[in-house]
């Protein structure tokens, strides 16, 4: 070792000569608020006095030789002890736990709303959803509502400063029974009811309610199959939409079952094919 250096041997002869500081063990803290930890000074010259930079993060309390440290909310803190050596400081960090949802999954109904709570945001709260066609998120006041829109999946992510987290939503299109029913589709299909019959009775062509989706969505296929070699009206129909307005449509439709039942006006034959 060298001892060239006159400093070097300054801070050799300092705690030789008794006037270090006071040390504190341990010398720094990090915690989460409502944690309590208790830090022990020792070498103390004199009588002790304590400062806290930040009392709103941690308290701290000093009964000479300890001082109790409670930690309050996330930031951090310079607790400084002072006696006639000197002054030795204490860097106490509070972090907070991070942020959380609930729930992390929602089973909606097309039209059907959702809420998640978001608890511990560390800033601002940000939220998104993967796919708007499917669910829409709107964020206030840490409260995420999630509308469904049409049958599918998507991803919500909330994200804070910290933290992303995120909520599987899983959209199952609307059973009928007066439920909300997703706008697009409706539109969509006020096309078809200017030929076919809305509200599952035998008028017009033939009935279109009281089918399955994938049986809509399969029949709308087949006709846009055919359109080009048999130019028949419904043919052309089917080849305007494309594939994910023929799902919405459908899911229209499809959810339209349950009030045509209920309305009265079951007449006989659902199919009144004049061939
Ligand atoms: C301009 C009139 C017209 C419009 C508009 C129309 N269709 Fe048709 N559709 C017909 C006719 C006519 C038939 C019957 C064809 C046949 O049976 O030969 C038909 C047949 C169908 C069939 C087959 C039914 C079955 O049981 O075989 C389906 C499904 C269908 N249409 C769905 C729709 C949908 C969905 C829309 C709206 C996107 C729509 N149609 C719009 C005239 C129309």
């Amino acid at each position: 070792m060298s001892t060239r250096t006159p400093l070097f041997l300054l801070a050799w002869l300092l705690p030789v000569l008794g006037v270090q500081a006071a040390s504190l063990s341990p010398s720094s803290l990090t915690m989460s608020p409502g944690q309590v930890a208790v830090v022990t000074v020792t070498n103390i010259k004199g009588s002790l006095s304590m400062t806290n930079s930040s009392p709103a993060v941690a308290a701290a309390a000093l009964a000479s030789p300890r001082i109790t440290v409670s930690a309050l909310k996330a930031g951090s803190t310079t607790v400084t002890v002072r006696d006639k050596g000197g002054s030795k400081s204490l860097r106490v960090t509070v972090t907070a736990p991070p942020m959380t949802v609930s729930p992390e999954s929602l089973n909606l109904t097309a039209g059907q709303s959702g809420t998640v709570t978001v608890s511990n945001p560390n800033g601002s709260v940000r939220a998104a959803s993967s796919n708007s066609s499917i669910a829409t998120v709107i964020l206030s006041n840490n409260l995420v509502t999630v509308q469904g829109k049409m049958a599918g999946s998507a991803a919500i992510t909330i994200r804070d400063s910290k933290t992303s987290r995120t909520v599987a939503v899983t959209v199952t299109s609307n059973g009928g029974g007066g439920g909300v029913t997703s706008t697009e589709g409706r539109l969509l299909a006020a096309q078809c009811f200017q030929c076919h019959n809305a509200k599952g009775g035998s008028t017009g062509f033939d009935r279109i309610t009281g089918e399955s989706v994938n049986e809509i969505v399969s029949e709308m296929k087949e006709m846009q199959a055919k359109a080009a070699s048999e130019p028949e009206i419904m043919h052309s129909q089917a080849m305007i939409y494309t594939d994910a307005e023929i799902t919405a449509l459908a899911q229209y439709l499809a959810s339209l079952s349950g009030s045509g039942s209920g309305g009265g006006n079951s007449n006989g034959g659902k199919d009144n094919d004049d061939d």
